[in-house]
């Protein structure tokens, strides 16, 4: 049985980076939320067009359109194990998704925290581009496309998001620091919290996560 698991951690702390890897490392579905309602926006869905001008103000969706679509991914790709990556990001998501869990006899394995000081986080928006066809997320210095301004799968022309202007990135950092944070101190609690230094090169915070991630399950055994 594949492992579940959630990412934690301020915006811009590399939890989709750290989790498309890990994922595919070991056969876990990869739940972004936040690549979800973006896909959801461009293809202007129900949900897409309720989440567009709340993402893009840098606020938070509600929080039953985000569990109806993590609701969908549990009972399909992500049956066997996941990681959720900006799920919970409420107490009351949190609550959900231990119900949500509970009703089909799972339980998560690990919380993983990604402890990143918010300047730190701020500095990476300002070089983060991403592929708006793929998704595909890149950094103009720590993790640059082969050929400049260019997705490395399909060519398309590399893109700033919308939501990493500096005013939104206010916001949702405020938006972190309000409504996210207490989730520390709620899986600590629970017993599940691993804490991951996010302060290092990509390979460095990969290491540290490859191990924590192990570690938890050699004990789990
Ligand atoms: P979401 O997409 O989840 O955004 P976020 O949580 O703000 O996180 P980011 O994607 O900005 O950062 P990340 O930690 O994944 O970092 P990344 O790996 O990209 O959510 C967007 C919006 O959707 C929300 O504001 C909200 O409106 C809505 N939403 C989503 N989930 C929701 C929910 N559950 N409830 C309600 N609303 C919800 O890395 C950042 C950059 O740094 C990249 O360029 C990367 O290449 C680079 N990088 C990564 N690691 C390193 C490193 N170690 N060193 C140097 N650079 C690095």
């Amino acid at each position: 049985m594949g492992l579940r698991l959630v990412f934690l951690g301020p915006p811009g702390a590399g939890k989709g980076t750290q989790a498309k890897r890990l994922a595919s490392q070991r056969g876990l579905a990869h739940v972004s939320t936040g690549d979800m309602l973006r896909s959801a926006v461009a293809r202007g869905t129900e949900a897409g067009k309720k989440a567009k001008a709340i993402m893009d103000s840098g606020g938070l969706v509600p929080d039953e359109v985000v569990l109806e679509m993590v609701k969908e991914r549990l009972d399909t790709d992500a049956a066997e194990g996941f990681i959720l990556d900006g799920f919970p990001r409420t107490t009351k998501q949190a609550e959900d998704l231990e119900k949500t869990l509970a009703d089909r006899s799972q339980a998560l394995d690990a919380v993983v925290n990604f402890a990143l000081p918010i300047d730190r986080a701020i500095q990476r928006f300002a070089g983060r581009r991403s592929c708006p066809k793929c998704g595909e997320v890149y950094h103009i210095e720590a993790k640059p496309p082969k050929m400049h301004g260019a997705c490395d799968k399909d060519g398309t022309a590399l893109v700033q998001r919308p939501d990493d202007s500096p005013t939104v990135i206010r916001t949702r950092m405020a938006e972190y620091e309000d409504k996210t944070l207490p989730l520390i101190l709620y899986y600590m609690r629970e017993g599940l919290l691993l804490e991951v230094d996010a302060d290092g090169d990509i390979e460095e915070v990969y290491g540290r996560l490859d191990h924590a991630v192990s570690q938890r399950e050699a004990g789990e055994r």
